[in-house]
């Protein structure tokens, strides 16, 4: 397995993380076929994998993905080298996809997912997006205080621009960002927060490395990605991961998949580097999302 290391925690973490919503989201494979894909992934050195409460059907439905990827973990003997980084701050009511930075109820929402989880204490916590009803700063400061309370180990951001990271460092010690990131939105590179990343020395998690559930689906038609594959003899969801990862050594991206094949393609991936020509071509290439 190829690692890196989050920020300067000194743990070890691969050069990609499974993203594991799709798993629990609208859409899911069966259980079964869940815990196969996770296992798949795991077992193919993909030991960071990002969840949240909210990867689930609806807030009925709430921490779905971590009970699953608890009951994997409890069929493991590798369990103390899996990282699992999990998110609160959102709900689902009916299905929809809302804001919850409410400190107290973000509280609940960690100790729901400690529980979900069956640990005592969260390694990585991430604040799932800002809340425009909350003062961000209120949100952040109810992280630290569940830090010093020794309910998460670590705290990570998501959804937050440079001046945002900026602030909530003020309040408690980051080690990650996670934002969106692939060739069809490069927004991360363009507002500075990979930059930001870079700086503080922060581990930036690229989300939807591969443009998500639809825009994933077209990869195979971008023809820059397509010629490079045949390159290396690889597929083209490959090297798109691969040039979100050439960004720099903080980007670590998260690709997801419901699919044992696709998991295992992006592990292999973390063995694939770009040159700066092939990094330039996808740079120029046209993706019209
Ligand atoms: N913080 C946030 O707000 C936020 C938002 C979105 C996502 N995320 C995180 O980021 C992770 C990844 O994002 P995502 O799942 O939205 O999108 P993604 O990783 O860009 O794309 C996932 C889709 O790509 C397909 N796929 C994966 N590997 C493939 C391969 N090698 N070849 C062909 N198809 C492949 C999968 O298909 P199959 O399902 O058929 O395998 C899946 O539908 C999520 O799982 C989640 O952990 C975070």
């Amino acid at each position: 397995m190829r690692t890196t290391v989050l920020s300067t925690t000194g743990i070890a973490i691969p050069v990609h993380g499974f993203g594991a919503m799709p798993l629990s989201i609208q859409g899911r494979p069966d259980d079964a076929t869940g815990r196969r894909v996770l296992h798949a992934a795991l077992d193919a050195g993909m030991t960071l994998i990002d969840t949240a409460n909210v990867y689930c059907l609806d807030d009925n439905d709430i921490g779905h993905n971590e009970r699953l990827i608890a009951s994997v973990l409890a069929e493991r003997d590798d369990r103390d080298r899996i990282i699992v980084a999990t998110k609160g701050g959102l709900r689902r009511p009916r299905g929809a996809w809302t804001c919850d930075g409410d400190p107290k109820r973000l509280r609940g929402a960690c100790e729901a997912s400690l529980r979900a989880l069956g640990v005592d204490r969260i390694t990585l916590y991430q604040f799932h997006a800002p809340d425009p009803d909350v003062v961000f700063e209120k949100s952040v400061e109810e992280l630290a205080r569940l830090r010093d309370d020794g309910k998460i180990e670590h705290v990570g951001l998501s959804n937050v621009s440079a001046a945002q990271i900026q602030s909530a460092r003020t309040i408690v010690p980051l080690v990650s960002v996670q934002n969106r990131f692939s060739p069809w939105f490069r927004e991360a590179e363009e507002n500075g927060v990979i930059a930001e990343c870079a700086r503080e020395a922060l581990t930036f998690l690229a989300y939807s490395p591969l443009g998500g559930k639809r825009l994933s689906a077209r990869i195979g038609s971008i023809p820059t990605l397509v010629a490079i594959g045949r390159e290396l003899r690889v597929t083209p969801e490959a090297v798109a991961l691969a040039w979100a990862r050439a960004k720099g050594p903080c980007v670590v991206p998260i690709p997801g998949a419901s699919r044992v094949e696709h998991a295992l393609d992006s592990a292999r991936a973390m063995h694939i580097d770009l040159t700066a020509e092939q990094v330039a071509r996808i740079d120029a290439a046209e993706f019209t999302a």
